[in-house]
């Protein structure tokens, strides 16, 4: 289990704004005088990176199951020389995406069976789970028309159809209602500021 640091994990469907979260996250901390470290995944370390472009951008067929094991091989080396050392130093990580984007893409969108999704995150990563996580949900029409026009190509995930991402909403509040204790559920299409708001409150009860 983590040591002494807070580990914060955000996710939710392409376009819900996560990365604006952590970014004003990220500020408030910092003006707290809290030391705070990036992570993500998939690409967050220099093997990561590797495997990232592969899962993402590799031309042709990538069998489910194999999609699954670079998930958690990029997820197994992140926890440990990127998350595992900063927790041990007492920080706050903050982490876009984490095992329950698998159990959500691979586990429903890829029709696994998320309970062994889950499970081979969790032997990734010994066991690791956020302190809290912060879900932007957001329906998947409005996340499409959120992302930038100028993308000339979609990731092999982000040309997914319609469906997929149905699914894997769906398995998003389903993971959310199992662990409520988890989770901070926010309704995407609320304001920016309103949704930091509420992010920094819970940020602030795990501090206190
Ligand atoms: P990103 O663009 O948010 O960094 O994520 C890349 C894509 O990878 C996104 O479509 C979600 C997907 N993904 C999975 O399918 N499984 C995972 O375990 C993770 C971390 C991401």
């Amino acid at each position: 289990m983590a040591a002494r640091g807070l580990f914060l994990t955000f996710e939710g469907g392409d376009g819900s704004g996560k990365s604006t979260q952590v970014a004003l996250l990220t500020e408030w901390l910092a003006e707290q005088g809290r030391t705070v470290v990036h992570a993500r995944e998939p690409g967050g370390t220099e093997l990561g990176a590797e495997l990232r472009e592969i899962i993402l951008h590799r031309r042709g067929y990538i069998a489910p199951r194999a999609e699954a094991l670079l998930y958690a091989a990029d997820r197994a080396h992140n926890i440990a020389t990127v998350v595992r050392p900063a927790l041990e130093s007492g920080h706050i990580v903050i982490q876009d995406r984490y095992l329950d984007s698998s159990v959500a893409y691979q586990g429903a969108g890829r029709v696994l069976d998320p309970a062994e999704v889950r499970n081979v995150s969790l032997w990734a990563t010994e066991g690791l789970l956020p302190d809290l996580t912060v879900l932007l949900d957001l329906d998947i029409e409005t996340g499409r028309a959120r992302l930038d026009d100028s993308r000339t190509r979609y990731d092999r995930l982000e040309a997914e159809a319609a469906e997929f991402h149905h699914r894997v909403r769906e398995a998003y509040l389903g993971l959310a209602s199992a662990e409520p204790g988890r989770f901070l559920v926010l309704d995407a299409t609320e304001s920016v500021d309103t949704l930091a708001a509420r992010i920094r409150d819970r940020v602030s009860e795990l501090l206190a």
